[in-house]
């Protein structure tokens, strides 16, 4: 029990340190290739019909889920409160959403939800983020609680890169190689969502042919490089990182990344 907390409390850690690296990476991803604004559209199209306008956004980053919740909302005058632990992260999406009303940005432990919202909420997202945290369970337990009846979580799942046929392209290409990104196995996150109460989950598979280009950016974020070279300084990363783009893309042709939505509707 006290190595498992005293994991979680050095995967966290190693989490807002890779976080705080990535704010410039990770927007100048997201200029190019719109992934995380894309995902956050889609999660918004899967809870239709709901039409929120109580929003809590969890692991906002930079704040591109954050403004483009808002953005599709806009005629509703949404509130949007938006959590991230990462306070480099934060300092882009104040910017990022700096003339927006009814958007309030919190540093915080998504971990620990109702230590900062007493609101209730018609929806909850989890753009890009339930796979950072270790505490999943807990945080989704008050999540749930902190919905009104009738409201919905929604959250996007990183699930990895895939070949033609739907097996792993990087154990494929590097039987060797190690790639984990985040503390969350799909199916312990997926035996979560089934137990709480009066919920129901739908989920949905998304996957989409990525290129070269995409794949080093997108691999070449601190907090994704981190993944595959845990112990090698950032810089040192990015021709490994280069490299191994190069490799996979001439032992697997296509790859496609793997998204899953979950969207969990409380009665
Ligand atoms: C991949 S980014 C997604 C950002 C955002 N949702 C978007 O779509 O652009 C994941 C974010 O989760 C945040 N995060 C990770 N662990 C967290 C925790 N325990 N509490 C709050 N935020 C956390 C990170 O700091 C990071 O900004």
């Amino acid at each position: 029990m006290a190595a498992a907390r005293e994991f979680e409390h050095r995967y966290k850690a190693a989490v807002e340190k890779n976080f705080d690296l990535s704010a410039d990476a990770y927007d100048r991803f997201e200029e190019q290739h719109h992934l995380f604004e894309t995902l956050t559209c889609k999660q918004l199209e899967l809870i239709e019909p709901s039409v929120p306008e109580r929003i809590l956004d969890v692991g906002c980053g930079t704040g591109i889920s954050t403004l483009a919740l808002h953005q599709a909302l806009a005629g509703r005058s949404p509130n949007i409160y938006a959590i991230d632990v990462s306070e480099r992260m934060l300092l882009r999406a104040r910017e990022r959403c700096r003339s927006l009303p009814g958007v309030y940005f919190i540093r915080g432990d998504a971990e620990n939800l109702s230590a900062y919202f007493k609101e209730s909420f018609d929806a909850i997202f989890y753009t890009a983020s339930i796979f950072l945290l270790p505490g999943f369970a807990e945080s989704l337990r008050q999540a749930s609680s902190l919905l009104v009846p009738g409201g919905v979580l929604s959250i996007s799942f990183y699930t990895g890169l895939f070949d033609e046929k739907g097996d792993d392209a990087i154990r494929k290409a590097f039987p060797e190689q190690k790639y984990t990104y985040g503390a969350v196995p799909i199916g312990e996150l997926v035996s979560c969502l089934d137990t709480l109460p009066q919920c129901r989950t739908m989920r949905v598979d998304y996957r989409f042919e990525v290129s070269r280009e995409f794949l080093f950016a997108f691999l070449s974020i601190p907090a994704q490089s981190a993944g595959l070279y845990p112990k090698i300084p950032y810089l040192e990363r990015i021709p490994k990182v280069r490299e191994l783009c190069d490799l996979l893309l001439d032992r697997v042709n296509p790859v496609y990344m793997g998204w899953e939505f979950m969207i969990v509707r409380k009665r």
